[in-house]
């Protein structure tokens, strides 16, 4: 007998709800890894992805991981054993790539901000004079809802010589991002937040600098299945040619395609404003019930909100309520935040009034508060025109 999966609606920090469009496609009956079919799903896929992340790097792919995956993908071929990385840290994710950096025998420079603030540009470039091969920063930063800014760093990596290096996992298909535009030389995403698809890949990208830099190795990294070369005789399209590398999550691809499909079909500046509504919206109805918002206005994250619960409530009591009493997930504070944030998703399909209604109502029942003046805020949030992104 195997237990009952309950229905939820996932309005936390990710997995995100999956469309019945995607849930469809993740149901097309498997086919092999090397029949021509698939082959032209994945250059399909690829080239959406490109779309997606604002890039025209051919290096584009899925990898077949989840979103740390793409982390150590990123790391095992662009960062050399002694490599000197500046690391930005204001959260879990930043923490966790200093991590990664460090296990791969690179000097890890760390630059750290607030848990709740951005990292200042001029902080963040100031130690690149000091001979670094990369920055890193987390843009979306899922643990803290705050929204790293790009600009300027691209300019300082180049004058430097230094590769940028960006983890977009929550950010990418929900808040301003265009890969090319900002100069970030490689980026890994993940499809459980904005893409709207189950956890298990991690679209992945690779400028031309940075495949310099790896062709510039005389030997090959140490992790074989994080092996871009090999990898990209599997993905890439150069010469039709594919060389068998591993066993393709295919399923996950068909659910992937019709995710890309879906964001493609909105369009990215309409949907990049719809996060930036659903999530104002949220954060007015979320003040009516006495939370307040973590990052400061002008460094919040769109798909991400991170609200302190009002004085006094038992944040724990209050989401295993909203669990089982509603089932609505949202997700408790990470690392250093645990017990003191509520950290709600506004990802995708969550970046919606109906699902958002839902969680005011819940949330203000299990307050013991009244929802009217919630739900009006909500509403009043969905009214209000806000000038294009
Ligand atoms: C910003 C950020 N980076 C990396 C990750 C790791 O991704 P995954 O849990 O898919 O391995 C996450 C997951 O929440 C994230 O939010």
């Amino acid at each position: 007998m195997s237990a009952p999966v309950p229905a939820r609606l996932l309005l936390g920090a990710g997995p995100s709800p999956v469309p019945e469009r995607v849930l469809r496609a993740l149901a097309t009956p498997t086919i092999g890894h090397l029949d021509p079919a698939f082959v032209t799903l994945m250059d399909e896929t690829a080239q959406m992805l490109r779309e997606v992340m604002g890039t025209a790097n051919r290096a584009t792919l899925p990898l077949s991981c989840t979103g740390s995956g793409g982390m150590d993908a990123m790391v095992a071929n662009l960062v050399d054993p002694g490599d000197r990385v500046v690391c930005g840290v204001h959260g879990l994710f930043g923490e966790r790539m200093a991590d990664a950096l460090s296990r791969q025998g690179a000097e890890v420079v760390r630059v750290e901000a607030e848990w709740g603030r951005a990292i200042e540009t001029e902080r963040l470039v100031r130690p690149l004079a000091s001979a670094a091969a990369a920055l890193f920063v987390v843009h979306g930063e899922t643990s803290t809802g705050v929204c790293q800014p790009l600009e300027g760093l691209a300019e300082a990596c180049r004058a430097h010589d230094a590769l940028l290096l960006v983890d977009c996992v929550t950010s990418l298909g929900g808040q301003l991002l265009a890969l090319d535009q900002d100069g970030v030389d490689a980026a890994f995403s993940g499809t459980q937040k904005c893409l709207n698809c189950p956890p298990g890949l991690a679209p992945f990208t690779v400028g031309e600098r940075a495949l310099a830099k790896l062709a510039r190795r005389d030997r090959p990294g140490r992790s074989w299945y994080f092996d871009l070369n090999l990898l990209l005789g599997y993905w890439s399209s150069g010469d039709g040619a594919r060389a068998y590398h591993h066993t393709a999550p295919i399923n996950m691809l068909f659910g992937l395609r019709e995710a890309l499909a879906i964001v493609l079909e909105e369009g990215l500046p309409a949907r990049w404003e719809r996060h930036r509504r659903a999530h104002r919206a949220l954060l007015a109805a979320l003040r009516e019930l006495g939370c307040e918002r973590l990052a400061p206005e002008g460094e919040q994250l769109h798909p991400l909100l991170a609200v302190r619960p009002p004085e006094g409530v038992g944040e724990a009591a209050v989401r295993t309520a909203l669990r089982e009493r509603h089932g609505i997930e949202i997700s408790p504070g990470a690392g250093r935040l645990a017990g003191a944030v509520w950290r709600i998703g506004v990802m995708g399909v969550g970046a919606e009034r109906e699902p958002q209604e839902q969680l005011v109502r819940a949330l203000a029942q299990e307050l013991g508060r009244p929802a009217e003046d919630p739900l009006a805020a909500l509403a009043e949030g969905y009214a209000t025109a806000s000038p294009p992104v």
